[in-house]
């Protein structure tokens, strides 16, 4: 019989969305009056369309794929170039970071998931509780923890508690580290690391010759100018630190998948013998691989971000969607509760009431108010007592959504 990657085992319950969407489903089906009420504001997924720039480079792709003289296979597997230079132009210009360090890709949690196949083993690995699951399970996949306690913490991993005292940026650890997960604009509780928590993060990690893996998928929701939207922005990070990045939050792409990790030249690893080898030969051998490129009318849609027309739309999905976290904080604020993020993340977080834990917290919205949000500890241990209401929905949902939290929670 064949042999399973045993480390699959270890995993505890379902991925965290999936399992919501099966609760949800359970009740919604016992309870179809609820079902018609109900309103979703777990998953981070958009709800508005892809602005109209996208669309019409896609259709203008999809007409160049039907014409023989503008036909084109496969594409080159790290993106295309056009794509490649509109990113280098558009977000990196000011820290210098060139077309050939941007990888393309068909999504953020793929990226941060796959990237592991590049590091071996042995690493410490820092991730931050609460924190977004994809780190933690991938790492568990790959064989890089042991089994998970009773709180569902794994042996081997260095969990770093992220709390509303230390305003969800995790303390440099005192003990030594080879890798470490840091996502700004955080999710879950949407908090923002100012540059001098950046900066000794960096200085950190160039000590400990450790790896920043930065996850930046939301800086397009910055709001506040001091806020860094790049880890690249701090002195020395290109020799410390990669950064991950998608179009489907901002473009509204999570339909259509696109993403790209940006991986400095001067970014180095080891060998058990200790030479020194670049991560982006690494990376670029792999993707080369196991990944023939995202397609080209999504390559031309993500380009079209870029474009006049593309930049003031997105500006536009960005207003509506922070508009909505405004009124989701307000109506939560309004009843006492303790609100985090909202003001430069799409996600509001936020303290339970007293004697409430968050899956109850989540059972009592499904229940008496059929709204879904996502339980905090379903983010790791530190993240209970805590939910999430994501922002992103229309203005109207939203607006039902803050008169149900008046009424059920009030
Ligand atoms: C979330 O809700 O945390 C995100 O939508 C998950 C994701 O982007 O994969």
């Amino acid at each position: 019989m064949a042999r399973i990657n045993d480390n699959f085992l270890k995993l505890k319950a379902g991925y965290l969305f999936p399992e919501i969407a099966r609760r949800v489903n359970a009740y919604t089906t016992a309870n179809p009056d609820a079902a018609k009420k109900l309103i979703r504001c777990g998953i981070g997924d958009v709800t508005e369309p892809l602005p109209e720039s996208v669309r019409q480079a896609m259709h203008d792709a999809v007409d160049e794929q039907g014409n023989r003289e503008t036909f084109r296979g496969y594409g080159p597997e790290q993106g295309y170039d056009f794509l490649r230079e509109a990113i280098a132009e558009n977000q990196f210009k000011e820290v210098g970071i060139s077309a050939d360090e941007i990888f393309i890709s068909d999504g953020s949690k793929c990226d941060t998931g796959n990237i592991l196949d590049i590091f071996g083993p042995g690493n410490k690995i820092a991730i931050t509780d609460p924190v977004y699951p994809v780190y933690v399970d991938t790492n568990v996949m790959a064989g890089n923890t042991g089994d998970a306690d009773s709180n569902g913490a794994y042996e081997g991993l260095v969990y770093l508690p992220c709390t509303a005292e230390n305003q969800f940026v995790p303390a440099i650890p005192e003990e030594k580290v080879d890798l470490i997960y840091l996502c700004y604009p955080n999710n879950p509780t949407g908090a923002t690391a100012t540059r001098d928590q950046l900066e000794a993060w960096v200085k950190y990690a160039r000590e400990n010759k450790a790896i920043i893996l930065y996850d930046a998928a939301y800086e397009a929701f910055v709001q506040e100018s001091d806020v860094p939207k790049s880890i690249f922005e701090i002195e020395g990070a290109k020799e410390c630190a990669m950064e991950f990045r998608s179009f489907s939050k901002n473009g509204g792409f999570t339909g259509v998948r696109c993403a790209y990790v940006i991986i400095p030249k001067a970014l180095k690893g080891t060998t058990e013998d200790g030479t020194e080898v670049p991560i982006h030969q690494l990376w670029s051998r792999r993707h080369s691989t196991k990944f023939n490129g995202a397609s080209y009318p999504v390559q031309r849609g993500a380009a079209a971000v870029f474009s006049e027309q593309g930049k003031k739309e997105v500006a536009d999905l960005i207003e509506h969607y922070m508009g909505n976290a405004k009124l989701l904080r307000e109506a939560c604020e309004k009843l006492g509760l303790q609100v985090f993020g909202g003001i430069n993340a799409p996600y509001v977080w936020v303290g339970c009431p007293e004697s409430v834990d968050s899956w109850g917290m989540f059972d009592r919205m499904l229940e008496e108010a059929n709204v879904v949000i996502t339980p905090g500890a379903g983010f790791g241990a530190a993240g209970e007592g805590y939910f999430r209401i994501s922002a992103f929905n229309s203005r109207e949902n939203v607006e039902e959504v803050c008169r149900r939290i008046a009424e059920n929670l009030g």
